[in-house]
This record gives C-alpha cells, sequence and structure tokens, in this order.
C-alpha cells in the first residue's frame, strides 16, 4: 500500500502546513475553554494532568488520523472506505465528517460575538461592556448578533474559496504570527500588573487541595478539544501534506503550539482576574464559559488601558477563531468535493448554505426563538454537545478500531517510518492497545452524565 500521487491540493512545505495545522488547533478552545477550566480544577494540577494527556494521549490520536490522510489522500469518508467497505468504517468515516458539519455553524456565532466585542471595543465602549448585562443584551439583540455572525462566516467562507495553498495556507503563515506576538504581549502586560502575582502561582503551582478526578476527566476533554481531533480536520489536513514531510515532527510542533498558546491564554487571564477583582478573585474565576465575554470586560473596564488592551486581546480572539472555523470548513468542502465530485466554488456554496442556515439558528436561539429548546438545551448548546459530548468521542473511537484492527499497529509503524524516526512509537503503541477506548468511554460517559446533571465538570 504505497502512498498515493494525486492531483489534490497541497500545502506548499512543511511551515505552511504546520502553520495551517496550528491554526487549526488553537482557538476558543485555548483562550476561552482553558483558562476558565484550569480555574475551575486545581489551576497547577490541572496543568500537570493536560501536560501529560497531550504529549501521549494527544499525540497518538493527532498522528492516527494524519497519518491516514497522508495515506489514503482523502477525506474522512473516503479515507475510511480505503480501508474497508463494511458498515463499521463507513460508519466511521461518515461521523468524522460529519461533526465539522455541526461544529463550523455556531463556532462561527460564537466567533460573531467575539467581532462584536472588537467593534465595541473600537468604539470605547469599555466601561458599557463591563456592565452586568451586556454580554445577555447582546445576544439578545437578534440583528446585531446575526450581523455579526455573517461577517465572521462571510470571512470564514472567502478564505476557503481562494483554495488551500492561496487561501487557507497563506492566511495562516501571516495570522499565526501576529497572534504569537498579540498573545505574548497582553501575557506580559497582565502578569505585570500589581497583584498578579498571586494568580500566577493559583495557575502554575500545582496544589493538591483543588485536585479531583474531575481534573483529569476535565483535562481529558479539554485535549481532545483543543487539539481538533475527531472532526476530520487532521485527516484532511494529513491529506494535503507533501508525501516527503515528516508527520511525526510536525505532530510533535503542533502539540508545542497549542499548549503554549493555551498556557499564554492562562497567563493572560488568571493573573489579570487577581490583579483586578482583589479579594473576589477565586470566585470570579469561577464563572465558566463566561469568563471571556463578562469577566474579562470587568477587568478591562477596572485597568489603565482598557480599550487598547480589549482592542488587542479580542484581536487576538478573533486571529485565534478563524484560523479555526477556516479548517472546520476546509474539512466541510473537502468531503464535498471527495463525495460529490465538485469544483472547490460549489463545494464551499453548499457549506456556506449549511453555515448560513444552522448558524442562524443558533444565533436566533438567543433572541426570536428562546422559547425552542431541545432537550432543554438552546440550538448552540444542543449541537455544542451533539458534537464534543457524543459524536467527537465515538469519531475518535472508530479512527483508533481502525488503526488497531484494520490497518494494525506494525503497518502503520511502516507507513510513518517512511518519512519519521517515530520517536515515540511506544508511546503510540501502549496508549493505542491499552488506553485509547477507555479513555474515550470515559469522556463519553461523563459528559452524558455532565449534562444530565449526574455530575458537574
Ligand atoms: N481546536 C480548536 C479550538 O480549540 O477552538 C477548534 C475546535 C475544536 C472547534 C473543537 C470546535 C470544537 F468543538
Amino acid at each position: 500500500m504505497g502512498e498515493k500521487a494525486s492531483s489534490r491540493a497541497s500545502f506548499s512545505s512543511r511551515f505552511g502546513y504546520v502553520m495551517a495545522a496550528a491554526g487549526s488547533a488553537v482557538g476558543l478552545g485555548n483562550i476561552w475553554r482553558f483558562p476558565y477550566l484550569a480555574a475551575k480544577y486545581g489551576g497547577g494540577a490541572f496543568l500537570v494532568v493536560y501536560l501529560i494527556l497531550v504529549f501521549t494521549f494527544g499525540y497518538t490520536l493527532l498522528m492516527a488520523e494524519t497519518q491516514i490522510g497522508r495515506h489514503t489522500r482523502k477525506s474522512p469518508i473516503g479515507a475510511f472506505e480505503h480501508y474497508g467497505k463494511s458498515f463499521p468504517y463507513r460508519f466511521g468515516g461518515w461521523i468524522n465528517s460529519l461533526v465539522p458539519m455541526i461544529i463550523l455553524p455556531y463556532y462561527c456565532v460564537i466567533g460573531g460575538w467575539v467581532l462584536e466585542y472588537l467593534s465595541g471595543y473600537f468604539k470605547n465602549q469599555v466601561q458599557e461592556m463591563a456592565g452586568d448585562n451586556y454580554f445577555s443584551d447582546l445576544i439578545g439583540n437578534a440583528q446585531s448578533e446575526e450581523f455579526w455572525f455573517i461577517i465572521f462566516g462571510i470571512c470564514t467562507i472567502a478564505v476557503i474559496i481562494l483554495g488551500v495553498q492561496k487561501g487557507v495556507e497563506r492566511v495562516s503563515t501571516i495570522l499565526m504570527p501576529i497572534l504569537i506576538v498579540l498573545t505574548i504581549v497582553v501575557a506580559i502586560y497582565s502578569i505585570t500588573r500589581p497583584g498578579a502575582m498571586e494568580g500566577v502561582k493559583y495557575f502554575l503551582i500545582p496544589s493538591s487541595t483543588n485536585f479531583s478526578w474531575m481534573t483529569v476527566v476535565a483535562a481529558l476533554g479539554q485535549m481532545f478539544y483543543s487539539l481538533s481531533c475527531a472532526m476530520g480536520i487532521m485527516i484532511t489536513y494529513g491529506s494535503y501534506m507533501k508525501s516527503d514531510v515528516d508527520s511525526e515532527k510536525t505532530t510533535t510542533q503542533i502539540e508545542f503550539f497549542d499548549t503554549f498558546i493555551a498556557i499564554m491564554a492562562g497567563l493572560m487571564i488568571i493573573p489579570a482576574v487577581f490583579a483586578f477583582s482583589g479579594s473576589s478573585a477565586a470566585d470570579n474565576l469561577q464563572a465558566g464559559p463566561s469568563l471571556m465575554f463578562i469577566t474579562m470586560p470587568k477587568v478591562f473596564g477596572s485597568m489603565g488601558f482598557g480599550m487598547p488592551i480589549g482592542i488587542v486581546f479580542f484581536l487576538l480572539v478573533f486571529l485565534a477563531a478563524l484560523t479555526s472555523s477556516i479548517s472546520i470548513a476546509e474539512a466541510v468542502v473537502s468531503t464535498f468535493e471527495d463525495q460529490f465530485g465538485w469544483k472547490r466554488i460549489p463545494a464551499a456554496l453548499l457549506t456556506a448554505a449549511i453555515l448560513f442556515g444552522f448558524g442562524t439558528l443558533c444565533s436566533c436561539g438567543f433572541n426570536v426563538l428562546s422559547n425552542v429548546t431541545i432537550l432543554g438545551m438552546d440550538f448552540l448548546d444542543f449541537f455544542d454537545f451533539l458534537s464534543n459530548s457524543i459524536m467527537m468521542p465515538i469519531a475518535a473511537m472508530a479512527t483508533c478500531i481502525l488503526v488497531l484492527r484494520k490497518i494494525k499497529l506494525d503497518e502503520f509503524a511502516r507507513q510513518v517510518m517512511v518519512t519519521s524516526e517515530f520517536k515515540r512509537r511506544k508511546i503510540f503503541n501502549f496508549v493505542m492497545k491499552y488506553l485509547s477506548i477507555g479513555f474515550l468511554a470515559i469522556i463519553l460517559i461523563s459528559s452524558v452524565l455532565n449534562v444530565l446533571g449526574v455530575i458537574k465538570i
């Protein structure tokens, strides 16, 4: 089974691939989700568990997906069918392809909120945005929410229409370095505020008091989300990777990149909350998902230079979210191109129809359709639950089963070693054989129990 040569689009270089894949991984998950989970689950203890998981389990999943894409040169449906046409393999391909279709619309709605905050800081509405009801008023206003969502969606689709090299790769190679610089600037500003050191200690020093089994479960789910695993993206991006690129080295670089930005985001947010909310810092950090949209604007409202810092902060969140939504859309477009034999423009237009149709439903879920719920959830929460809690663990299980049962570990290693030393082969084999299915089952069961209210993640 040699690697196929084809006329398929490809990234022009290893650097281009790493920037695009890191652009995918670094997103709202790093800046919005990671800091609030770290704050909630024991600061440094969460960080240690997270790091161990990223470099073992995360590495294994990323390697598996990238190599499957690279070997078959197909998006998920075709990639799975390459190995077997029976139901389990077809199902594995379909579920990996469906996940990005579900995530894309609501991810762009959240991207629209980020844009709306960014425009507010440009208009110097620093104090208004620090108000208690600003966020609920924002999502309650159907017209402006839809407007910013559409702008964000258009940015995503425009890049996709430009193509893999001229769009995805070029935009990622420009935006990712800017993102790193902005992140470092804000993190340095944040940790040098008076009182911020308490936050740095809280974030970095492991303490057993805040540690529980839920720390591990939360870190596991976050690792999965943050690395863009189980959503067809790494299979698709692997299929665009040149055949002489070292897949292990690139995977390691993506892991470092993603983890670095997550840690920097923790250093931007947690010390700032300590510096600007005094004795209530620990409580404020428990804000959960609203940490970025409610707590941070309050912090900016009470600090000097709130306007420029707010602009830089939301600009970097926007860049991170945009490069991720581009990758999610690319996974969808590539499936349409491969399955229907379509050209890029019609495939991108169908993707746009899904994005704007379901995205509008999600954005209306907070206002004109707020009386409609599914299983007690608004549309956005429901699509998030369906994809992240149910479909992604199953999609990842399908990938692991494909590697274990069909490709087999020795053949997988042979394929990787065409271009790589495969230094972490022992870790890969161990995680695949003994841990992967169990870990994924833990994520699946615990996130369902969380939604049912049986446990609290
Ligand atoms: N890995 C990206 C992030 O951390 O935001 C992209 C992403 C992952 C988007 C998972 C959506 C999602 F459900």
